[in-house]
């Protein structure tokens, strides 16, 4: 332990005790949703179930709600619903990650945790920080416990990466198929291009490039955050790429997140199907999928946005949260995602109606919306605040004012709308569309929110959501 280590392991729970007292009485802290103790929260990491728990890591700037030099924060689960906060997993503490232990993923092997993650360096200077001054490394923390890190070691830096590569490569996804490891990595090339490096591995520690994956056309200047799996038969490769301008209703975002269908065999003949944006709401970026212990292909994303014009109340104090985790299916065409089931575990009072016109139905703190049946234009009132609307082969979300802070509206074009199901928080809302096959999340801060006002000709069924269950430390 060096003398860096020792200091920001005493002073995260001083920045912490200044949380617990935020958190009394604030109103805009969520009931279902991972938030930051304090401070500012990102990208989910290392992703996983070990040891009879689920692992939910990520970015955390204990110091700063507005950001600041990224730690490691930790959660532990035994069941999706139950959360404890576990101490602090990994600071900037080393040569190789002193400005921020950025994004990476978990492997769980031989009784121990493998967590992969990019150390980052910004180099005193005058530097731009993308083709020079900045360190990505790859390096490795290694627990046996899955709470307390016993090593963390450098394993690559740039000068390992192709020649061809700015200094932008990052967020190690790692996993181990046929008896190797794989590991794939998100880079900048010096002419600006989004692309895919696959590395792999005997030992999980020496590893050695294996292919490059791109698109034809150039698709963004930066693949942030990818993830590389398999569900239902069909490769998926899921990333966050950056520099996309909007075209009429796609790319909404300052950033997309979303999918490329990948033929064919990543380590070496293969090509990716269209482009496909997963969520389209204002908050929703860097997801992370892992694998559950009964199969289950499982993402959570991070509910915000970065460089968003967009922003939130609670900044001075803390920002940020995850959405639900949700299970991904391949339904032969598309990606679908839904809530996990242990969602419904939190359900209560439950109430159905089949509506032909206007209905006002009474809402909690956390509801669970599902229409059905859907004919013709429908509207959803959210208190006063949030509203979706279906009508002309549009669907938009949209946010008042007073509640949006700059959000303002999201607009899905769809063939056709035949189901929805909305996940109502104190500050979220997360729509899933006809099975998942599109998702809208975003932020949001009502003055009040205790009606549901839907108007159309659908089948409604609405329950009320409990909080789950937070284990501060
Ligand atoms: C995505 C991201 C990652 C990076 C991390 C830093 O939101 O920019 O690419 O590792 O956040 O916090």
């Amino acid at each position: 332990m060096n003398a860096l280590h020792r200091d920001l392991k005493r002073l995260v729970p001083l920045a912490e005790e200044r949380g617990r007292v935020l958190r009394e009485g604030d109103r805009t802290r969520l009931r279902f949703h991972l938030m930051p103790p304090v401070g500012w929260m990102n990208d989910p990491n290392g992703l996983c179930w070990y040891r009879g728990n689920y692992h939910v890591f990520y970015q955390y700037g204990p110091f700063d709600p507005t950001g600041g030099v990224k730690h490691w924060g930790h959660w532990t689960s035994p069941d999706l619903l139950h959360w404890t906060q576990q101490p602090t997993a990994m600071y900037p503490d080393q040569p190789w990650d002193v400005h921020g232990v950025y994004s990476g993923s978990a492997l769980v092997e031989d009784d121990a945790l493998y967590l992969y993650y990019t150390g980052n360096v910004k180099f005193a200077g005058d530097y731009d920080y993308i083709y020079e001054g900045r360190g990505h490394n790859v390096a490795l923390g290694i627990t046996k416990d899955g709470i307390h890190i016993e090593s963390k070691q450098l394993l690559m830096e740039n000068k390992d990466y192709p020649a061809d590569v700015s200094c932008h490569v990052r967020d190690p996804k790692v996993w181990k198929q046929d008896g190797r490891y794989y590991m794939v990595l998100g880079a900048r090339t010096k002419d600006d291009r989004g692309e895919l490096l696959v590395y792999q591995s005997e030992d999980k520690l020496n590893w050695t490039l294996c292919n490059t994956i791109t698109t034809p056309e150039i698709f963004g200047y930066m693949w942030e955050c990818p993830d590389l799996f398999c569900v239902d038969g069909q490769w998926i490769l899921s990333l966050s790429p950056q520099g996309i301008g909007q075209d009429g209703y796609r790319y909404q975002n300052v950033y997309t997140c979303g999918y490329f269908p990948l033929y064919g065999d990543f380590r070496g003949e293969c090509a990716l199907g269209d482009y496909v944006e997963t969520d389209v709401g204002f908050d929703y970026y860097a997801p992370q999928t892992f694998e559950a212990p009964d199969g289950r292909r499982i993402v959570i994303g991070w509910m915000g946005m970065p460089d968003a014009d967009y922003t939130n109340p609670t900044e001075t104090g803390w920002q940020h949260c995850m959405s639900v985790p949700r299970e991904l299916h391949w339904n032969g065409e598309r990606l679908t995602a839904v809530p996990v089931e242990e969602i419904a575990q939190l359900r209560e009072n439950g109430r159905a109606a089949k509506v032909s016109g206007s209905i006002r139905l009474s809402m909690g703190e956390g509801a669970d919306l599902m229409l059905s049946e859907i004919l013709g234009p429908v509207r959803i009132a959210v208190g006063a605040d949030a509203e979706l609307r279906w009508e002309d082969g549009l669907l938009t979300l949209r946010l008042s004012e007073a509640a949006g802070y700059g959000r303002t509206q999201r607009v899905l074009p769809l063939d056709s709308l035949t189901d929805l199901r909305v996940l109502i928080d104190t500050t979220s809302i997360e729509v899933f569309v006809n099975g998942g096959e599109q998702t809208m999340s975003t932020r949001y801060y009502p003055s009040e929110a205790n009606t549901l006002d839907i108007d159309g000709t659908c089948r409604v069924k609405q329950y009320d959501l409990r909080a789950m269950t937070f284990d501060w430390a």
